[in-house]
């Protein structure tokens, strides 16, 4: 792309030209899963049908999904204390599923707000017994990480709750909040895109659709112990030591399908680590480019920006909507922000390339020196 105009080379694509694509959710899948599905569509591999055809007992699909299991479990370096389940109802079944399994009725669970769908767990979360808001970024309009000293953490509670990423407001935990009791994280937008400290927490939770596959599977990680401590008796298909023994009914085979996909491109990459530091990389040549002039400036507090999900604005509300409508002309996709919001949100999860990133500052760059 011409650094001078990079509108040109773009606007000369062809009408099947896959574009770089900034979605929150359901954001860009590595290409070569993408290619991998249209090889074994329709036939999967000598099955005679395409994977999304045959039985969920079948040795092939269980073999997809032991692999799927198995390779999560290296990436994170879970030990066999560890299930990994594969649910449905999205993280948002989480915010009831946790609470219903894991909040005793004599006791009381911390959760830490940072934003819309930490509010949202805490509210199902007191739907069902004792919850509080031990901190919360509401007063900045959740533009930070409130700090957690111990002082306001309930030393008795039964779990703390965080939302390590924050995909609407584009902040981030850097590291685990400080507490003895065990850690549950909504890690739906920095699922796998991280190492993190595995022994701190109780359970983790992430919708499929940012970071690790298609729409359409939640993939819940809980350790033995803490599984161990859940309520009983629960509905049987929200009861979480249903699935850790069994697979008891229809899994959505296809998102779990492509999981294992991801999961395999993951592992290609170096595994987390490695991926890691390609995330931080992005990151700061992003944010680099916002704070390189006062045109653009982030919206959240520096040290705890996302490296995941980067806000910002221009100087106006109608140069951000221009922003966002003429980067999608020059086949930048989905940079808008959340609608709760506004601004221009850039989500660069793990398959999205270094190049799309380029492509973006680039373009940064064009449209500050035309309306600048
Ligand atoms: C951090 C986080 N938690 C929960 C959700 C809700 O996920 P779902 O739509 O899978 O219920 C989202 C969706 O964007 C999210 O970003």
């Amino acid at each position: 792309m011409d650094v001078a105009d990079p509108l040109t080379a773009l606007r000369a694509r062809s009408a099947d030209q896959r574009l770089y694509n900034f979605c929150a959710g359901p954001a860009a899948l590595p290409l070569p899963v993408l290619e991998e599905l249209q090889e074994e569509l329709p036939v999967y591999h000598r099955e005679g049908a395409s994977m999304l055809e045959i039985s969920h007992r079948s040795d092939a699909y269980d073999a997809v999904e032991e692999s799927a299991r198995h390779r999560i479990k290296r990436l994170l370096g879970l030990d066999d204390t560890w299930h990994v389940l594969f649910l449905q109802g999205g993280a948002s079944m989480q915010f009831h599923q946790v609470p219903l399994n894991m909040l005793p009725p004599d006791g009381s669970a911390d959760y830490l707000l940072t934003g819309r769908w930490s509010e949202n767990a805490l509210e199902e979360a007191q739907l069902l017994g004792t919850a509080r808001a031990a901190t919360s970024s509401a007063d900045k309009k959740h533009t930070y990480i409130p700090d957690v000293t111990a002082d306001v953490l309930d030393p008795d509670a039964a779990y703390v709750h965080f939302t390590s990423n924050n995909t609407i407001y584009g902040t981030q935990y850097r590291t685990e909040p400080p507490t003895d009791a065990p850690l549950v994280a909504d890690a739906s937008s920095d699922f796998l895109s991280r190492p993190i400290d595995v022994d701190r927490y109780g359970l983790i939770y992430a919708g499929a659709q940012k970071n690790v596959g298609p729409a359409g599977v939640v993939i819940v990680l809980v350790n033995d112990r803490f599984l161990a401590q859940r309520n009983q008796p629960l509905p049987t298909m929200l009861d979480y030591g249903t699935h850790a023994r069994k697979r008891f009914n229809t899994p959505p085979v296809f998102a779990i399908y492509l999981v294992e996909k991801v999961m395999r491109w993951l592992e290609a990459q170096g595994g987390v680590e490695a991926v890691a530091r390609r995330n931080e990389q992005k990151a700061a040549r992003l944010y680099n480019r916002i704070d390189r002039t006062d045109f653009y400036t982030g919206t959240t507090r520096i040290a705890d920006r996302s490296l995941m999900n980067a806000t910002f604005s221009t100087p106006s509300e109608t140069l951000d909507a221009q922003f966002c409508r003429e980067a999608e002309d020059a086949g930048l996709l989905a940079l808008k922000g959340h609608r709760s919001v506004g601004g221009i949100r850039a989500s660069i999860y793990n398959a999205c390339p270094p190049e799309a990133v380029e492509a973006l500052v680039q373009f940064m760059d064009h449209f500050e020196a035309v309306k600048g």
